[in-house]
């Protein structure tokens, strides 16, 4: 099968289109024929080498984490899927590589594909809606009537974030640039923050949650905008020693790992308020929650870009430069 893979980790390098072999799935997963595959940051981060201690992958490596497409094998112990259905998945970490024509998946992992949504407006979803999941609904326990920042609402994490921030009753402020106000106030954003003119710090005040995806500067800053009690959630690190225990890292790794966060979670502790990272999982049973809302159309999928297959490499240096409004989504077949 054609698929783009990694050869060495190197920045900005580009995929090499290459012949691989057909993956079998195992027992426990369906073999799906890719339709498309949503790009994620992460996808240029682990090109990039900056997840080699964490993710240990063996090369050349398949790049690639979100799909949406059909069923063409099914292992021996999948009871939920057949052949012939469509689906969606963030597939799991150590068995990616959906920028390829297959991609073997754990049933645990996966979730029908909502029918009122395309392959490409599905592929869009998962990785950013379960990170939003988890942030929002696992960790903060986000609940009507709270205010909760999301920080840049106008990207992937954050177009979903501010849908299901909504849907469960917060108030949002959010941060983006002046061009995409109208997009973050369509999705439910109360608040728009230009972060190139104004500072947050300087706006927003007690509030109960933030989900930050920025830099060490803004994370800082994040403490201050949160009333006692309130709860800083990051999902672009640093990492707290609870990741480096889940994630069962070498005790180097772990040190490091404690190391990297002692300052902010001092910092919060002085402040009365929690400090969390979150690196997010596949999960099947929280991708058919996610589900149920595209459905009702309480949450609509925002795609800025579909590339080709054979742009696959311009895809993700578009993802890279930082400036997608929404996702960015594959077509594969
Ligand atoms: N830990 C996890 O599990 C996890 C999961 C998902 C993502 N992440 C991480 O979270 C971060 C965000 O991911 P993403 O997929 O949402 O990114 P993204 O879609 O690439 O973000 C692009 C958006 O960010 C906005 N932006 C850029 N600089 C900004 C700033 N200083 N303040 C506010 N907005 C800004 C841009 O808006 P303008 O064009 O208007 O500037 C653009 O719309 C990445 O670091 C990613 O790796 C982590």
């Amino acid at each position: 099968m054609k698929a783009f893979v990694v050869d060495r980790y190197q920045k900005q390098a580009a995929l090499r289109l290459a012949d691989m072999p057909t993956p079998e799935p195992h027992e426990d997963e369906v073999l799906v024929e890719v339709h498309a595959a949503g790009v994620n940051l992460l996808d240029a981060k682990i090109r990039s080498g900056e997840f080699k201690l964490i993710l240990p992958y063996r090369l050349p490596l398949i790049l690639g984490h979100d799909v949406a497409g059909v069923v063409v094998k099914v292992g021996a112990r999948v009871r939920q899927f057949r052949l012939g259905d469509e689906v969606y998945a963030r597939v799991d970490d150590f068995r990616i590589g959906t920028f390829a024509e297959f991609v073997p998946i754990k049933e645990a992992s996966i979730a029908l594909k909502p029918k009122s949504l395309t392959m490409e407006e599905a592929a869009s979803i998962p990785l950013v809606g379960l990170t939003a999941w988890q942030a929002l609904v696992e960790k903060a326990d986000l609940k009507k009537g709270q205010k909760v920042f999301i920080q840049a609402g106008s990207g992937g994490v954050g177009t979903f974030a501010i849908q299901l921030a909504k849907h469960l009753g917060a108030t949002i402020a959010t941060t983006t640039s002046m061009a995409n106000v109208a997009l973050v106030k369509s999705l439910g954003a109360d608040v728009a923050v230009d972060y190139k003119t104004q500072d947050f710090e300087g706006v927003l005040r007690e509030y109960d949650v933030v989900l930050n995806s920025q830099d060490g500067k803004t994370l800082e800053k994040s403490l201050r905008v949160l009333k006692r009690g309130g709860k800083l959630i990051s999902i672009s690190g640093p990492p707290d020693p609870e990741f480096g225990s889940e994630v069962a890292a070498p005790w180097f790794v772990r040190l490091v790992v404690r190391l990297l966060s002692s300052g902010v979670r001092r910092k919060a502790r002085r402040s009365g308020v929690g400090y969390s990272f979150l690196f997010m999982k596949s999960s099947g049973s929280q991708l058919r929650e996610i589900t149920r809302l595209l459905e009702a159309g309480a949450i609509r999928p925002v795609v800025d870009r579909v590339f080709p297959f054979a742009s696959t490499n311009e895809a993700l240096a578009y993802v890279e430069a930082g400036r997608a409004k929404g996702k960015v989504v594959i077509s594969i077949k």
